[in-house]
C-alpha cells in the first residue's frame, strides 16, 4: 500500500509531525516563518522540505499535493481600545484556502478551544479533547477541526502540575487566607519535553525562552500519534509501530 503523504503548515519545532512520522506517514513539506523553529524542525526531520517564510507570502502552487494536511495556524487575540476582544483569523482562513485548493483526504487543524467561534462555516468537524484522555499527562484542552477519524482514548493517571510564567516570576500565590509564598519553579526543558510527550533527545534550538515556546506551543506528539493512528487504522486496518 502507498505511504500517505502529509504536509504540516505552521509546523513549529515539529510536535504534530512527529506523531504522524511515528505512525508511518511520510511528511513531505513543512512551513513556518520562525527561523529557530525551522532549524529545530530540520534537525529532527532532515528529509522534509522545510520552508521558512510567512504563510501569507507563499503561493499555494508551491505547496505540494498531499493526502493529509495538518497544521496549527495561530489565532491571535487583540485587545482594542474599547476593551472588546477581536481575533485575527487571517492565518486560519489561509489554512482553509489551502485545504480547499489541495483537497486532501484528511485534514486536522489544531487550535486553542477559544478559536471555536472563529472557524469558517464549512469546517466539517470540530472536537475539543482533553490531553489526559489521550495519554498526555496534562489537563490542557485543545481544539481539533477538519476531517479525520476519532482517535482512540488512552486515559492517564499522572498529571504534571504546570507553573504559569507569572506565578514562577512572582513566587507568590493568593490564597483565601491572604498571600502565601509558593516555592514552585518552572519546569526544566527535559521536564517540559516529558509533559509534552517529546522524546528527551528531540532537538530544540534557541535560547531557553525560545525552547520553552517551541515545546509549549507544540501539539503533544502522543496526541498527534493518536490522531495519526486513527487514520492509519482506517486506511490499513493495522499499525506497524505501537507507541508504547
Ligand atoms: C502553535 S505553533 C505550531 C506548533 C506546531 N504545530 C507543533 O506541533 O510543534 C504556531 C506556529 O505558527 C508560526 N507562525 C505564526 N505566524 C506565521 C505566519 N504568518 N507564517 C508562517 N508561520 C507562522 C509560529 O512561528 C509558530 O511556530
Amino acid at each position: 500500500m502507498r505511504t500517505l503523504k502529509v504536509i504540516d503548515l505552521f509546523c513549529g519545532c515539529g510536535g504534530f509531525s512527529l506523531g504522524f512520522d511515528y505512525a508511518g506517514f511520510e511528511i513531505i513539506y513543512a512551513l513556518d516563518k520562525w527561523e529557530i523553529a525551522c532549524r529545530s524542525y530540520k534537525a529532527n526531520f532532515p528529509h522534509v522540505d522545510v520552508h521558512c517564510e510567512d504563510a501569507l507570502n507563499v503561493d499555494p502552487k508551491d505547496i505540494p499535493n498531499c493526502d493529509i494536511i495538518i497544521g496549527s495556524p495561530p489565532c491571535q487575540d487583540h485587545s482594542v481600545a474599547n476593551h472588546k476582544r477581536t481575533h485575527d483569523t487571517s492565518l486560519i482562513n489561509w489554512f482553509w484556502e489551502i485545504v480547499r485548493k489541495k483537497k486532501p483526504k484528511y485534514v486536522i487543524m489544531e487550535e486553542t478551544p477559544l478559536a471555536r467561534d472563529y472557524l469558517p462555516p464549512d469546517v466539517p468537524k470540530v472536537r475539543i479533547y482533553r490531553m489526559s484522555d489521550f495519554g498526555v499527562p496534562q489537563l490542557r484542552r485543545r481544539l481539533f477541526a477538519g476531517d479525520f477519524p476519532e482517535p482512540k482514548k488512552q486515559p492517564v493517571d499522572v498529571i504534571f502540575p504546570t507553573v504559569l510564567a507569572s506565578e514562577y516570576r512572582r513566587g507568590w500565590k493568593t490564597s483565601r487566607g491572604g498571600l502565601s509564598k509558593v516555592f514552585r519553579r518552572r519546569s526544566l526543558i527535559p521536564e517540559a519535553k516529558i509533559v509534552q510527550t517529546f522524546p528527551l533527545d528531540y532537538v530544540v534550538y534557541g535560547t531557553l525562552e525560545e525552547q520553552y515556546a517551541q515545546i509549549g506551543n507544540a501539539v503533544p506528539p502522543l496526541m498527534a500519534y493518536k490522531l495519526a493512528e486513527a487514520i492509519m487504522l482506517v486506511e490499513e486496518g493495522f499499525l506497524e509501530v505501537e507507541w508504547w
